[in-house]
């Protein structure tokens, strides 16, 4: 069967990773999470007292890949889940990079476009042979712009931090409600309005609102769409 890729971008918590691993699954395709190479990059700054704030200097005086070449950012398979998992220097730190302090810091790294370009290579290398699904803000308009099949996700903002409220306690995560949905809106804000590769929904994406849906619902929506694809 022919292969495609498939590029979901959106805001955050709308269950862009949970439809991107159950669409792999389905298709025995690779999935990339692509928000977790920006969480291990930004644990490795907040794990070597790094400040994130001083990250843009460090690259306009062009000594911030200083830093960047002693980041090296990998994928191992869980065998468990079958899910691949982010690596730091080869260490997997899939749980670290979900806690709030990562969560609060994440965006202002991923402003700075000398990390993105390095994140946006490795994307594309993995990606370079078709099948795979990759989710992120960026994966339809800058990393894959012709991907066969493009998804702009969205949400209700309550509805995903009631999501995100609940993958974290079951991932033993403390965290509450009202700290989690202002922390989505900030990065809603700031996802949008950066000026290195924004969130924006490319010509070509498909919109899936997602408040009213469930997985197994939202899942039938792209299959249906995958299978007039290919
Ligand atoms: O998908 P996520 O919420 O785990 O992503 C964490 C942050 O990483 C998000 O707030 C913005 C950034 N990100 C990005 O700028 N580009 C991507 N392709 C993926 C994530």
């Amino acid at each position: 069967m022919k292969q495609i890729t498939i590029a979901i971008d959106g805001y955050s918590s709308c269950g862009k990773s949970t439809l991107a691993k159950a669409i792999a699954k389905e298709l025995n395709y690779i999935y990339v999470d692509s928000g977790a190479m920006y969480r291990a990059v930004t644990l490795y700054f907040l794990e070597n007292h790094i400040p994130i704030i001083d990250l843009q200097r460090a690259a306009d005086e062009g000594v911030l890949h200083h830093y960047i070449d002693k980041i090296n950012i990998s994928f191992e398979n869980n065998p468990t889940t079958g899910v691949s998992e982010v690596c730091l220097n080869g260490r997997n730190v899939e749980k670290e990079i979900r806690t709030m302090k990562v969560s609060e810091s994440v965006s202002m790294v991923s402003t700075v476009k000398e990390i993105r370009s390095k994140l946006v290579k490795i994307q594309q290398e993995i990606g370079k042979n078709k099948g795979v699904v990759m989710d992120g803000r960026d994966i339809g308009t800058v990393v894959f712009p012709d991907a066969e099949l493009k998804l702009y996700m969205t949400a209700d903002v309550n509805e995903r931090a009631k999501r995100r409220f609940a993958e974290l306690s079951h991932k033993g995560i403390t965290a509450s409600l009202e700290e989690i949905k202002i922390n989505i809106s900030q990065r809603d804000y700031d996802d949008t309005h950066r000026s290195e590769s924004p969130l924006i929904k490319a010509d070509d994406s498909i919109l899936l609102d997602n408040t009213n849906l469930n997985e197994q619902q939202s899942l039938e929506f792209v299959l249906d769409l995958i299978s007039k694809i290919i």
